[in-house]
This record gives structure tokens, C-alpha cells and sequence, in this order.
């Protein structure tokens, strides 16, 4: 073992602690020094691997050697075990949704302060090229005033039928998949949020919600509409942005979209529409002489700086890139989703709340 590098550890050996695991391996001056999983089954196929499984959770918190702890167990268990951690000494990593309300995460919060330790949240989709994309498309303000931005993600198999689609887990689809989307938006628009109005769906199970839209209108006449489906079986576009001087879409996971701009507004070339029951010149397609279509920019990006980041911000060399006060913003966007969609109201206070 090099002494040089800063050791960590992963509780919970499922689907995100393997991928955790993995890319642990990869990121030079990290090293995992072992998981632990409350399954037996699951620590012998962390050792099959050739990765050391801790006996207990109380074993590995105990090793001196263990500097971050990597939190990737159902949602409902990320308050006690990353305060257990926290309290252990422990820099500490929680998957997301990292709790289940804002009170919970201020406790979160409120332990690190006390044991003086670093604790952040792997908002990994801030590293998603989609997401750099429309964000960089944003930023230079390529289309013109934007006014408009949909982001969604469409699947048709429903909710997975573990912890997923329990309520008491932290399950359903604001917190699984809405807590990724709405943080983008919240990283890409930093503006005032005036109203909110969600509703939620349930179409493949009672318990849980299986699907989201929200409706988030910020300062400046800029409308986000953030949807999530989980019985859709034909997808609409990943992300479909509005400017005054043009479009641009992505449509898939595989990034394909474009941006079309308007290059002649004035040009009356519109050739009506007619269809059997009428004729329309308003919706009329733009001929090639008064639009120019271009490619996606590419945002490249490396998903490793997230713990680069979290090793920096231990070490006192950089301040950590998911920040508290960013994961309380939309830990309260997120309730006041629920509490829109459940009580049929739109939502107008919603700086104020985070002011508190
Ligand atoms: N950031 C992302 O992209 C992403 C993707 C998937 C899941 N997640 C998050 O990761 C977390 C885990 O999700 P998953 O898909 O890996 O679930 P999973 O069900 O595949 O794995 C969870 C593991 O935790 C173990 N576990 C349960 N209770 C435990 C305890 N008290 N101590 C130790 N181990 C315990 C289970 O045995 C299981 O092996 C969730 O919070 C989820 O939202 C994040």
C-alpha cells in the first residue's frame, strides 16, 4: 500500500457502491480501503473482486487508516449511517438524495460542523455532457434571451421493484431522478425562483410517485418545465431550450440534437399550410434561406473530479463543489414539489424559504 494515499471506504455494496468502487480504482492517489454491506452475500462478492469486506460497520468506522466514507445505501439509512460516520471521524461522501426533508439535512450538516469533518453529496450529473452542453449554450447566451427550458427524462419501466418503491425508503421518482434534475436547473439558472407547480403521477404504483412535472417560472420570464416518466414508451427530447433568436435540443443520452437560428426574422417566406380542414401561414416551416442549423457544442468532462475534488477540499487546497447550501436549496425544491402536486397549489414563497 502507498502511505501516500488517502484511503476510503464504501457501506453498501450494491449497484452504486460497485460503481463507486470502480471508480475509485481509477483516480490516482485514492485507494479503497475496503466496503461493507449489511448482506453477507454481498461483502463475498466485494472479496471475490479481491476488495476487503469490514466484519461490521463499526469495524470499518474503528480503522484509523479510513479517511472518507462513501454512503451508497438506501435513502431512508443516509441520516443515520453518515452522522454515525461523521461522528466516527470520517470525511464522508453520501449518495444522493442525500435525506429524506431539509430538517434532516441540516442535522447532516450540523454533525460535520461538530466533528469538523467534510461531508458532501455525489451530484454526479453535474458531470453529465448533456447537461454541459445546454449549461455552456446557456452561459454564452448562444440562442439569445432564453425563455424557455424543458429537461426530462423518459423511461417505461416503471420504478424498479426494490427500496425504490417503498415511501418509507425515500423512494419514487422526485427524489430518485428529480433530485438530479432540479440541481442542474438550480446549478444553470441562478436566479430568483417566483412560483412552482408540480404534479405527480402514478401510474405504475401507489405507494410511490413514478413520475413528476414541474413547472418553475424564475425572474426574467424564464419558464423550466422538469419532467420525469417512468411509462413512457416514446421518449420526448432529453433537453429542448427557446431563445428569442433561436432552438436548440438534445435528444437522447447519445447526444444527438442540434441548434437552429434564425438568420433572416424579416423575410416573409412563409408558404401556408394547408391541411384537409384549413390553411396556416403562422405555423408555417421556416424555408433554408432564413434559419442556419449547427452542430451541439461538446462539453468533454471527467466524472474523476469529483473526488479529486473531495481529496483537494480535505487536504484545505479547494473548497468543495457540491455545497451545502446548494443541496438544502433543492432538498427545498424538491418538498415543495411534493407539497404543490399534493395540495394542488402553486408555490410563491419559495426564497423566502430558503432564507430560513
Ligand atoms: N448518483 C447516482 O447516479 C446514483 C445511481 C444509483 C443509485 N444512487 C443512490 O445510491 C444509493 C444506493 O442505491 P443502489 O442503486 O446502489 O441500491 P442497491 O439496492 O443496489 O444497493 C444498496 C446496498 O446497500 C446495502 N445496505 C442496505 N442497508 C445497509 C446498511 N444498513 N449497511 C450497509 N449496507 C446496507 C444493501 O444490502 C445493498 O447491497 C441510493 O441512495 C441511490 O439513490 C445514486
Amino acid at each position: 500500500m502507498n502511505q501516500k494515499n488517502v484511503k476510503i471506504a464504501v457501506i453498501g455494496y450494491g449497484g452504486m457502491g460497485g460503481w463507486h468502487c470502480n471508480k475509485i480504482a481509477t483516480i490516482e492517489g485514492l485507494e479503497l480501503a475496503g466496503i461493507y454491506d449489511i448482506l453477507e452475500e454481498r461483502r463475498a462478492a466485494a472479496e471475490e473482486k479481491g476488495i476487503h469486506a469490514y466484519a461490521s460497520l463499526e469495524e470499518l468506522l474503528a480503522d484509523p487508516q479510513v479517511q472518507i466514507v462513501t454512503v451508497a445505501i438506501p435513502n431512508q439509512l443516509h441520516k443515520p449511517i453518515c452522522i454515525q460516520a461523521m461522528e466516527a471521524g470520517k470525511n464522508v461522501v453520501c449518495e444522493k438524495p442525500v435525506a429524506l426533508s431539509h430538517e434532516e439535512l441540516e442535522e447532516m450538516i450540523a454533525a460535520s460542523k461538530a466533528n469538523n469533518v467534510l461531508f458532501t453529496v455525489h451530484q454526479n450529473r453535474r458531470w453529465d455532457e448533456d447537461y454541459r452542453i445546454m449549461k455552456h449554450i446557456y452561459d454564452e447566451g448562444t440562442l439569445g434571451k432564453v425563455f424557455r427550458i424543458e429537461s426530462r427524462v423518459h423511461g417505461s419501466r416503471g420504478i424498479p421493484g426494490d427500496w425504490r418503491n417503498q415511501k418509507e425508503c425515500g423512494g419514487g421518482m422526485v427524489l430518485d431522478w428529480g433530485v438530479h434534475l432540479l440541481d442542474q436547473i438550480m446549478q444553470m439558472i441562478q436566479k430568483p425562483v417566483k412560483t412552482i407547480y408540480a404534479e405527480l403521477s402514478y401510474v405504475t404504483n401507489e405507494a410511490c410517485d413514478d413520475g413528476f412535472t414541474v413547472i418553475i417560472k424564475f425572474e426574467d420570464d424564464l419558464t423550466v418545465e422538469v419532467q420525469v416518466g417512468t411509462s413512457n414508451f416514446i421518449n420526448l427530447p432529453r433537453w429542448y431550450m427557446l431563445g428569442e433568436n433561436g432552438s436548440a435540443v438534445i435528444e437522447n443520452w447519445g447526444l444527438d440534437g442540434k441548434i437552429v437560428m434564425v438568420s433572416d426574422w424579416q423575410n416573409r417566406d412563409a408558404v401556408p399550410v394547408v391541411t384537409a380542414a384549413g390553411l396556416t401561414k403562422t405555423m408555417a416551416p421556416r424555408t433554408k434561406e432564413t434559419i442556419k442549423e449547427y452542430p451541439l457544442p461538446r462539453r468533454e468532462s471527467d466524472i474523476r473530479e469529483f473526488y479529486q475534488n473531495v481529496m483537494k477540499a480535505i487536504a484545505g487546497e479547494a473548497e468543495q463543489l457540491i455545497k451545502h447550501d446548494e443541496l438544502l436549496r433543492v432538498m427545498k425544491l424538491m418538498e415543495a414539489v411534493f407539497e404543490s402536486a399534493e395540495q394542488n397549489k402553486v408555490i410563491t414563497d419559495f426564497e423566502e424559504r430558503c432564507k430560513k
